[in-house]
């Protein structure tokens, strides 16, 4: 299953790649359901102040389309997961699939519910209240997944290498460890031996990595040459304060 999802990911990206698209998908698609299902709360909620019982059926449209898209975005953060995150259980991906399906099935839910009795049915008004607060919450996962410490850096230059490392890194190098490969942390790495070679291979894993690497490649428009001090500064220091244990010290 995961490998036939690595598979269709690959394909998908590769496709978009050779017209010059290299970003996730996800984000771009997934204002769709978030919008219809906002949109169908409002309009049930407008046609029960109002008192226009046509607004419910206009809402329970807006149900089907929240339905069909909550679809694509599902794939497509299936896919982006594979792409992106190569698959790691992230903690806040895991909430994100906890309530993407269960999210999906009550879209679908309602849409069969208002199939089979119509768009007056009393149980669409808490299916369109609960799917909203499913989509604010799979948005808070988002924002943790590719926002963590990205706010505006400090003074303090340690301050200033601590937030690059929590932007940049520390999703799949938590505490100086690896997620996606434990048996190569960043904590006793090699390439901490200079800032030289720390640089090269943050800007280029896969020149250190036997040609292939899962760690993207860091360009000077992400992190400059001063960040890129700052931040071999924090995670020496961060390493010498001994607060992580190194678990691979032969
Ligand atoms: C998407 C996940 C991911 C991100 C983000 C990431 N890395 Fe990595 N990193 C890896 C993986 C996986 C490896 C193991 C080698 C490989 O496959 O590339 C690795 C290896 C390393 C190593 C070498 C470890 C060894 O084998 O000796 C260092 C050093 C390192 N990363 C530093 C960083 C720094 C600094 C950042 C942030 C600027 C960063 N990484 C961001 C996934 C990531």
């Amino acid at each position: 299953m995961i490998e036939l999802l690595k598979d269709a990911s690959n394909f998908v990206y590769h496709f978009l790649e050779s017209f010059g698209y290299k970003h996730p998908l996800h984000p771009v698609l997934v204002h769709l359901p978030i919008g219809m299902n906002l949109g169908a709360l409002l309009l049930c909620l407008a046609a029960i102040i109002f008192r226009k019982p046509e607004l419910k059926r206009s809402a329970y449209h807006a149900l089907v389309l929240a339905g069909l898209f909550s679809l694509v975005a599902l794939t497509m953060g299936l896919l982006d997961w594979q792409h992106y995150f190569n698959g790691s259980l992230l903690k806040p991906i895991k909430f994100k699939l906890l309530i993407a399906f269960p999210y999906t099935l009550l879209m679908w839910t309602g849409i069969f519910i208002g199939f089979r009795v119509g768009p007056e049915a009393k149980a669409l008004l808490p299916i369109y209240f609960i799917g909203v607060i499913c989509v604010l919450s799979l948005g808070f996962f988002g924002g943790e997944l590719t926002f963590t410490g990205r706010t505006p850096s400090a003074a303090n230059p340690r301050d200033e290498g601590q937030s690059l490392f929590e932007a940049n890194c520390s999703s799949c190098h938590p505490s100086g460890g690896n997620r996606i490969v434990p048996d190569k942390p960043i904590r006793s790495s090699r390439q901490l031996a200079s800032l030289a070679t720390f640089t090269q291979h943050v800007r280029n894993p896969a020149s250190t990595v036997d040609g292939q690497s899962i760690m993207p490649a860091f360009t000077t428009d992400t992190i400059s040459d001063d960040e890129m001090a700052k931040l071999y500064d924090y995670i020496q220091h961060y390493l010498s304060l001994d607060c992580v244990k190194t678990n691979n010290d032969e």
